[in-house]
């Protein structure tokens, strides 16, 4: 009878998201205790099946593949490339035709719609394109950096074009492409991963020196596609060296639950009182999981048990409890790369916990779907926390544990990022206050399962 009573207010609250412009918050989420939940496929590893089975020989199937519009936007594009896809209720099946496979057409246009990820690689598997080919995004994505990809893929020879180094980018027939030895510097996995898969359609070496990132891309090569590829890690680098032009196979694959989902229920769980909660079979690589880090520091217990390794890629289920007695930390900016999609949540716990908290070099933050470094700031100000700015690249948080919110909180023009929604419903339903969160179907971009995870859990929202 529970059972039927959740599933109800689920499915209700998934019209809602269809149908709503905002949605309201002023109960703060009563105890819950000894939960289990499963959270939605990890978007990166998604979007690497769906880009990497493009280019294999023969047909690929995936299981729990994340089924958001980041995820679609990545299936619509290889589609448009002569690719065909089935998707079921229980897989995902992708006909590739090897690293030559794509028919471009004339004068294509692939839209990526809000994912990053989905722009800056595919745009690497295009450049043997035989005609003119250009990927566009939506309003988010358009204002984003993709110099970033430019600048290597125009070393090796790729003609592009470009607004402004943003989308629409647009990539010509090159004559001859070359391998390039290349410096990432930014830590992005994204610009990482562009240049090896750049690296698979380019005859000979490709080197990379980079700031390490988060590494999905290497372990598929690795031990998925298990094609040549050699990877050091020099000191506070890693090195890369890819063999191009070499075909490989078809694969199955099986996606774990994505950390920086799971992420939001960690803190859910961490900021409400006396609640516990498991997260089954979340992926945590070690290049993902330094938001778990960065909170045990702190001085939260959250655990890891059930852990077993899958195609190189560690996965666990994720015990956490609530605890109101976290302190304050100074980031050491190693960290950063791998919880560089979770400081939302980051600058929020910091918010409640004991001291003064620092973090610094994070100018990537504001290259995200939105300004990220921008709206923290923005959202625990609005809240009545102090707040400094740290020149342009960090933020000081004078954290207070005993901190209730009592004040009217709306959140709008965002850029619909997903991640600002959510901390927002997070905060509203640990700290109190009464909210206004606009564009709750930002969701389906990463998420689309949040707001049923909520209701499951007792959370109220209208
Ligand atoms: C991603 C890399 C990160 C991350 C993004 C997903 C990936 O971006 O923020 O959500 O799948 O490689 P950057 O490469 O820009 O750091």
């Amino acid at each position: 009878m529970l059972q039927n009573i959740i599933l109800v207010t689920a499915l209700n609250l998934n019209k809602i998201n269809i149908v709503k412009k905002s949605i309201f918050i002023k109960d703060k989420i009563n105890n819950f205790k000894n939960r289990l939940i499963n959270v939605d496929g990890d978007k990166s590893l998604s979007i690497r099946f769906i880009i990497f089975s493009s280019l294999a020989k023969g047909k690929s199937s995936a299981k729990n593949l994340l089924m958001s519009e980041d995820v679609i936007s990545a299936i619509n594009c290889i589609k448009k490339l002569g690719i065909k896809v089935q998707i079921s209720k229980s897989k995902c099946n992708v006909f590739g035709k090897g690293l030559g496979g794509y028919r471009y057409k004339k004068n294509l246009l692939l839209d990526a719609g809000n994912s990053g990820t989905t722009a800056r690689l595919l745009s690497a598997t295009l450049i043997d394109t035989k005609n003119t080919i250009t990927i566009t995004g939506d309003n988010s994505l358009r204002k984003r950096d993709m110099l970033r990809i430019i600048k290597p893929l125009s070393k090796m020879g790729v003609k592009l074009k470009s607004k402004n180094g943003k989308l629409p980018l647009t990539i010509f027939k090159s004559n001859k492409i070359n391998p390039i030895k290349y410096f990432e510097n930014l830590g992005s996995a994204q610009c990482k991963s562009a240049v090896m898969i750049a690296g698979l359609k380019t005859p000979g070496k490709t080197f990379l020196k980079c700031v390490p990132s988060r590494n999905h891309t290497e372990l598929m090569f690795k031990n998925v596609l298990k094609i040549p590829v050699k990877i050091k890690n020099i000191k506070n680098f890693d090195q890369i060296q890819i063999d191009g032009l070499k075909e490989f196979n078809s694969f199955n694959y099986k996606i774990p639950g994505d950390i920086s989902s799971a992420a939001f229920f960690i803190v859910l769980t961490l900021l409400s009182e006396d609640s516990s909660l498991k997260i089954k079979q979340v992926n945590i690589n070690s290049s993902r999981i330094g938001i778990i880090k960065i909170f045990n520091m702190m001085g939260a217990n959250i655990k890891f048990t059930n852990q077993s390794i899958y195609k190189g890629e560690p996965v666990a289920d994720i015990f956490v409890r609530s605890n109101n007695k976290l302190n304050s930390i100074n980031l050491n900016p190693k960290l950063n790369s791998s919880a560089i999609d979770e400081f939302l949540l980051i600058f929020l716990v910091a918010a409640f916990s004991n001291g003064v908290s620092t973090f610094k070099k994070l100018g990537e933050l504001n290259k995200k779907e939105s300004k990220r470094l921008d709206w923290g700031y923005k959202i625990l100000k609005m809240i009545g926390i102090k707040v400094k700015k740290i020149k342009n690249h960090g933020i000081k948080i004078y954290g207070n544990p005993n901190f209730i919110i009592k004040k009217k909180i709306v959140i709008k023009d965002f850029l619909k990022d997903h991640r600002v929604f959510m901390v927002s419903v997070i905060t509203a339903l640990t700290k109190g206050g009464e909210w206004k969160i606009y564009d709750p179907d930002s969701i389906k971009t990463s998420f689309p399962n949040f707001l049923d995870i909520i209701a499951k859990l007792g959370g109220k929202i209208n």
